[in-house]
């Protein structure tokens, strides 16, 4: 092996070289381990002890035009990449806004067609605070301390006590404080639960309804669930009321509608329990109420089709945007 045939043909092939897979590969070829430099390194220790010094000294020069020739060429095609990107990425911020780019995000679309549906059927808006009680959040809706429903929630507390609620319910105990019946009320909102993965995020929203009032029964609920089911699902799914467990309601059902791949849950519902009527001053003998939840995000990916619910929340702009 000739150290200046050598240096002269890696000259030629790194001439050629312009992307980084092909710098990257005659890197290997000169300084992998069964690489060009280490078969020069071994020629060395069968040379003549008189040469051996000037010989390791010219090897050890070449190795360093290798090494620096390739990861300055690298270092150009980084930058060169790097300024494309950032051209490319650049927003011009002096350009005029234009009035339409705009548009509501998947969430305020469902929320709001949901509030509007219900709004024309004569239910009022109520909103509550994020930052909540254990009293409303839990023990007014029949949740004493201890109940196992509390560890259903994975709640977030604060160190006071207080709590970010992990449901819209407590803003029917706070309606039915302040007002008197006959109600009919919805409450959409932002809720907390420390949860993440593939469906539940942290925060998300919920829309609760809560109609109270004398002689109202679980006819009058079913009737109003399947009526809106109808009117938001266009493909009239099968609908199918499962017994179920909110400590809140009695009975308690959760909602199915019957998807391609089988049954999905959309929300729950039940008549108001009389302990709930009791603790806001009610007196279960005189007056009845239903009430449902239903999470937005779980509406919003039914209606366009979005598997991950982590995508609500990127904000990527191809996704946020509409076309
Ligand atoms: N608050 C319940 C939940 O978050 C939903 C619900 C609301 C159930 C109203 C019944 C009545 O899971």
């Amino acid at each position: 092996m000739d150290l200046a045939q050598e240096k002269k043909s890696f000259l030629s092939k790194f001439k050629e070289a312009d992307s980084q897979d092909s710098l990257n590969s005659l890197k290997i070829q000169y300084l992998g381990k069964k690489g060009i430099l280490s078969s020069l390194m071994s020629q060395l220790s069968n040379a003549p002890a008189e040469k051996k010094p000037e010989l390791g000294k010219s090897i050890n020069k070449f190795k360093s035009l290798i090494e620096e020739s390739i990861s300055s060429s690298l270092e150009k095609i980084e930058q060169s990449a790097l300024n494309e990107q950032l051209s490319n990425e650049a927003i011009d911020v002096t350009l005029p806004l234009s009035p339409d780019v705009g548009s509501y995000h998947p969430i305020s679309l469902i929320a709001n067609e949901i509030s509007n549906y219900f709004k024309n059927k004569g239910y009022v808006l109520r909103e509550g605070p994020e930052i909540e009680s254990e009293y409303f959040n839990f023990s007014a809706l029949n949740i004493p301390e201890n109940h196992p429903a509390r560890d259903m929630h994975d709640t977030f507390y604060f160190d006071n006590g207080n709590l970010l609620r992990t449901h819209t319910s407590p803003v029917q105990i706070r309606s039915m404080e302040l007002e008197s019946p006959p109600l009919k009320i919805l409450c959409p909102g932002k809720v907390f639960r420390c949860d993440s993965d593939q469906t539940h995020t942290p925060m998300f929203h919920q829309v609760e309804g809560l109609v109270v009032d004398k002689d109202i029964n679980f006819a009058h609920l079913k009737n109003e669930i399947l009526e809106f089911i109808e009117s938001f699902f266009k493909d009239n799914p099968k609908v199918r009321f499962r017994p179920s467990y909110f400590p809140f309601t009695e009975p308690s059902v959760e909602v199915d509608i019957k998807g391609e791949n089988g049954w999905l849950e959309i929300m729950g519902c039940g008549m108001v329990h009389p302990n709930v009527l009791k603790n806001v001053g009610l007196s279960p003998e005189v007056y009845s109420g239903f009430a449902f939840g239903m999470g937005i995000e779980r509406m919003t990916m039914l209606r366009y089709q979005i598997s991950d619910i982590r995508m609500l929340f990127e904000n990527d702009l191809r996704f946020v945007i509409k076309g």
